[in-house]
């Protein structure tokens, strides 16, 4: 499974990335605003520090728009920017022209496996479906991950499923258990899966009982 950060800030994934195992970073305009830097400048300098696809996204709302901005940030910015397309019909149409470039898109913002299976049909490389933003209006959005990877498994489809919007270690566990290709989560959640309170008690003791080995002189 493919472990993404979602977020533009370049403190937390050079943190992150430090422990191996980072395979890729997701930005929006969301999260370049809470940056509060410049657009191509932390996503250049985010394609720097990890090597696996960084997501940037387009802004325009028409094909035309988004598939200029698209070539623009794929000639402008490091080789491992792929380029994140809102799962709308021009979004569609945009994926689908830049799949026969050999561009790599992650088509975001959905909410339904039609959508899914859509955006896969038009050659996306992954597909985001937010889970967090479901459960906000009282729905459970894991049930759409796993209707999504039932869906998968009826068809030869080598888009990826990218669990997007996730807000805590329980959407991540039960990610691992439906199979999700690849999840993006905020540092924080990184943090709280490698934590363990009966790992930290665990180290507590043996780190005490080798300070007494040490003091008898026997290590
Ligand atoms: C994914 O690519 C999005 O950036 C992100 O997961 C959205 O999460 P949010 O719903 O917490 O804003």
């Amino acid at each position: 499974m493919e472990f993404f950060l979602d977020t533009a800030d370049v403190d937390e994934i050079r943190e992150i990335a430090a422990w191996g195992i980072l395979d890729g970073v997701t930005t929006n305009p969301s999260l370049i605003k809470k940056s509060g830097r410049d657009f191509k400048e932390v996503v250049r300098e985010i394609a720097n520090i990890c090597s696996g696809p960084i997501s940037a996204e387009v802004t325009a709302m028409d094909t035309a728009g988004m598939l200029q901005q698209a070539r623009q940030l794929k000639s402008e910015l490091p080789e491992n920017v792929i380029i994140k397309i809102p799962c709308t019909p021009e979004g569609l149409a945009a994926t689908k022209v830049l799949t026969d470039e050999g561009i790599d898109t992650n088509v975001t913002l959905i909410f339904s496996t039609s959508q899914a299976l859509m955006a896969a049909k038009a050659g996306a490389t992954y597909v985001s479906p937010f889970i967090g933003r479901i459960d906000d209006t009282g729905h459970d959005g894991m049930n759409l991950i796993a209707e999504i990877m039932e869906t998968w498994s009826k068809y030869d489809i080598t888009t990826k499923v990218l669990a997007a919007s996730i807000r805590h270690p329980t959407h991540m566990l039960q990610c691992m258990q439906l199979g999700a290709h690849t999840a993006t989560m905020p540092a924080k959640i990184f943090k709280q899966l490698m934590t363990h309170p009966l790992t930290d008690r665990g180290l507590e003791g043996f780190m005490r009982d080798w300070a007494e080995v040490e003091a008898a002189g026997n290590a």
